[in-house]
């Protein structure tokens, strides 16, 4: 079918999204998140997550339903993140998906949390008419979860990871330095509002795994825990000499390391594999340096940046259902009902 009518459900972290599109066409994008649960731990803990999915489903399912003024009868598939993710809450939401299917005779189409991400960029994100991710193209996905860089020649059938963290992902080392800082969890947008009023030339903060004799094998590779430990290190050398903390240098110093170091392997990438487009998405793309150096480093490179909304790049059930309805318009057949949730699954 052309413009099928697919139904989303995304739990891979914490974000309970249920997505529902027509085609390339956005008709609701319902989220619940249990971003406040996790606080006071300080990051997202996967047994309260999963939880919180449980209670959140049916609920976020409803208004989203209601959203799209369509009757839950009339889908013609549902689709469902089947990883990579945290795995008892990836279970919540195959488990939904799969008794929807079900009940209502449709089929189901699992798929991948990572191309989901680029799939976002197929919607508008107020409901106008979408339009074909331009490929080949680099993407760069960066969250709490995770910071992987692909190369997507095509959305369904040919998307290759060419790198991604080997320890912290980017926003949990936004979430950790913030708390070395005391900031708040959250912590990206905190250290975002924070260095908006520093140097980031303050302070030399190293970037993970951009030495040359780290390059051979970890070209497309990001490291975040030696920056952190960096910046906890030097913040401890302050506070036991006595010293005050420049906090706004500090976070716009670490701010900027992992720009840096996102953007450079980006544009590496592009440069590469001669591919001149790069898709951002993830949480940590609301952050407004990112978005400042990608726009000048994509034009002095001459490569076309895409950022979606950022309603579509952080976690959400409409880029799953947009993925579904591009496999389906490709004559992809349905998943049969013995998939499970793997959190480590490949793109
Ligand atoms: O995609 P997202 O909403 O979902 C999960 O990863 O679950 O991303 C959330 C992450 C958090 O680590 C948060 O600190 C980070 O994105 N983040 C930011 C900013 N806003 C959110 N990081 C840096 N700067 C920001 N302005
Ligand atoms: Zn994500």
């Amino acid at each position: 079918r052309e413009n099928p009518l697919v139904l989303g459900i995304e739990t891979s972290c914490d974000e309970t999204g249920i997505g529902i599109v027509r085609g390339d066409t956005l008709l609701a994008n319902t989220i619940a998140s249990s971003m406040e649960e996790h606080a006071r731990y300080g990051g997202v803990v996967p047994e309260v997550a999963a939880r919180a999915h449980l209670e959140a489903l049916t609920p976020t399912l409803r208004t989203a339903v209601a959203d799209a003024g369509i009757e839950l009868a009339d889908i013609d598939a549902v689709a469902v993140t089947s990883g990579p993710g945290l795995s008892g809450a990836l279970m919540v939401g195959v488990g939904a998906a799969k008794a929807l299917a079900v009940s209502l005779g449709k089929p189901i189409y699992a798929v991948n949390h990572l191309v989901g991400h680029v799939g976002a960029d197929l919607l508008d994100a107020h409901g106008g008419p979408g339009h074909p991710v331009e490929l080949p193209t680099i993407a760069l996905l960066v969250s709490g979860g995770h910071t992987s860089l692909l190369l997507v020649r095509d959305l369904v059938s040919d998307v290759e990871l060419l790198g991604e963290t080997i320890d912290d992902a980017a926003g949990e080392a936004f979430d950790k330095v913030a708390r070395v800082l005391g900031l708040p969890y959250p912590g990206g947008p905190q250290i975002d509002r924070v260095a908006a009023g520093g140097d980031p030339r303050a302070i030399r903060f190293p970037r993970g795994l951009t030495k040359p004799k780290d390059l051979d094998a970890h070209r497309y590779d990001f490291s975040f825990s030696g920056l952190k430990t960096a910046v906890a290190r030097w913040v401890e050398q302050r506070q036991d000499a006595g010293e005050p903390v420049p906090v706004a240098d500090v976070a716009a110093s670490f701010r900027e390391a992992v720009v840096d170091v996102l953007l450079t392997k980006a544009l590496a990438a592009c440069r590469d594999y001669d591919v001149p487009r790069l898709l951002l998405g993830g949480g940590v793309v609301a952050n407004a340096r990112i978005r400042e150096v990608a726009v000048e480093r994509t034009e002095a490179a001459g490569v076309a940046l895409r950022i979606p909304a950022l309603s579509l790049c952080t976690d959400n059930g409409a880029m799953i259902a947009a993925l579904a309805a591009q496999l389906i318009r490709a004559g992809h057949e349905p998943s049969t009902l013995g998939f499970s949730a793997d959190s480590t699954l490949p793109v």
